[in-house]
């Protein structure tokens, strides 16, 4: 079932149908590159098909570790940075209730290495000390700095918990099959592990045991959400008309934008819990799209609470800009403003009315206020926030950021810009191999 739906448009003002035909052959090229592995980065592919292919035992294997561990624990720490992360977050946190995170008996879910800060994981440790808990290290590379350092800290603190041996049991690891410090510390130690395969890169592998173990130890359905991202990636590779194909409309509109000099895309949504999905969404793009000195610039609001900060630069600043905006057909919980016989605050024209709708006036509203404006608007809709409808959106975004870096021509697989603070932040350390770029950044500090 195809769910998700794409709107242009409040685009045409920018963007005509006959420039959208004007794309289709440089769409079916990065399509073709896509499904025939036969553009830059075609090693890193394998998470095209891995909906349509995944494996029964894999999940399985997740699903039975949730049970043996669910009811035992009250903390599930994830342990993990940039895609090893990001996709976890934005799907436990869109599914969960921010007011009840215990409903249902599940252990919470706390991450641990996105960050250096000393205080939050000081602070982490104090929080663990009085909890059941249970740990997954995930790094495809085995060796990122952040999420090495955080284990270190929390196998350090389980083992003085636990003791060595039942500390082993509460250790998950999700890392490469073969390579990498991870792989040989988890082999070394005896953790659980499940395998990040080969060909599928950090920001498209939420689908892998990266997000499954996670996200269904949260106690969401990941079948229902492999289920989304298969409907997904079926539509879209059967689909050849291009408008009615939304990943081909969404990576095409976005390039004809961007050569008009629409530099900036703003994700927006109107639902707080979506924060962390446009976090996702903005490393997915940003460091799929972002190099040679190209790439749309990937930035993200919450409305309506950024209309009351972002909202005066997206109506009035720089025009550089065009919105995304991701609705939800169908709110979870029914709620209506009550009706007040003294309307002191003279609300009672919206008294019996879903405050959902007053959140779609509002998001029709700065939608037709902000093309008024010069912000193009794209609105991309799912029918309801569940695992199956988030599982067609990351498909979607994934398929078309994959459409959309080849038409920019640039490898949307890579990420060699990432590796410029590591190689300084080293050489700071002083980490062994670094002496002479040490040298240098001392002359670029004095200098
Ligand atoms: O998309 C990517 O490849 C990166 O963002 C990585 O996910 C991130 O750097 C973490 O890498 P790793 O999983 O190797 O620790």
């Amino acid at each position: 079932m195809n769910t998700l739906k794409i709107d242009i448009r409040h685009t045409q003002n920018w963007v005509s149908q006959g420039e959208i035909e004007s794309y289709a052959q440089a769409f079916a090229d990065a399509a073709s590159k896509v499904y025939s592995k036969t553009g830059a980065g075609s090693d890193f592919l394998g998470w095209v098909n891995l909906p349509l292919e995944a494996e029964e035992s894999i999940i399985k294997s997740i699903e039975e570790d949730v049970l043996k561990l669910k009811n035992k624990i009250e903390v599930f720490v994830v342990i993990g940075i940039g895609g090893s992360y990001l996709g976890t977050r934005a799907i436990v946190d869109a599914l969960s209730n921010e007011f009840a995170l215990r409903a249902g008996h599940k252990p919470q879910i706390i991450y641990a290495g996105h960050n250096l800060s000393q205080d939050y994981h000081a602070r982490l440790l104090k929080y663990l000390g009085n909890k059941e808990y249970a740990v997954a290290v995930i790094s495809k590379s085995g060796t990122t700095t952040e999420p090495a350092v955080a284990f270190r800290l929390l196998k350090t603190h389980l083992e003085n918990k636990y003791g060595k041996q039942a500390a082993q049991q509460r250790i998950f690891a999700v890392t490469d099959k073969a390579k990498g410090a991870l792989k040989g510390l988890a082999d070394k130690e005896g953790y659980k592990s499940y395998i990040i395969p080969d060909d599928v890169g950090g920001r498209y592998s939420v689908l892998t045991p990266v997000g499954l173990l996670p996200i269904a130890m949260a106690g969401f359905n990941i079948r229902e959400l492999l289920r989304g991202a298969a409907d997904m990636a079926q539509w879209v590779a059967a689909e050849k008309d291009i408008n009615k194909n939304p990943a081909a409309l969404y990576a095409i509109v976005r390039n004809i934008l961007y050569a008009k000099g629409k530099t900036t895309e703003i994700l927006a949504s109107y639902e707080p819990q979506l924060n962390y999905l446009t976090e996702w969404w903005k490393q997915l793009y940003g460091e799929s799209e972002g190099k040679e000195h190209k790439g749309i610039f990937p930035a993200g609001v919450t409305f309506t609470s950024d209309l009351h900060s972002m909202g005066q630069y997206i109506q009035e600043g720089g025009r550089h800009l065009f919105e995304t905006t991701l609705g939800i057909a169908v709110p979870g919980e029914p709620l209506q403003v009550p009706f007040d016989p003294e309307n002191t605050d003279g609300l009672n024209f919206i008294a019996g009315k879903d405050l959902d709708h007053i959140n779609k006036m509002a998001a029709l509203g700065t939608r037709l206020a902000h093309v008024d404006g010069g912000v193009p608007n794209i609105s991309i809709t799912l029918e309801r926030l569940d695992e199956y409808n988030l599982g067609q959106l990351i498909y979607f975004f994934e398929i078309a950021c994959a459409f959309s870096g080849y038409m920019l021509g640039v490898n949307p697989f890579d990420q060699p810009g990432v590796e410029a603070y590591k190689k300084n932040m080293f050489a700071l350390l002083g980490k062994p191999g670094y002496e002479s770029e040490t040298e240098r950044l001392r002359k670029l500090m004095k200098a």
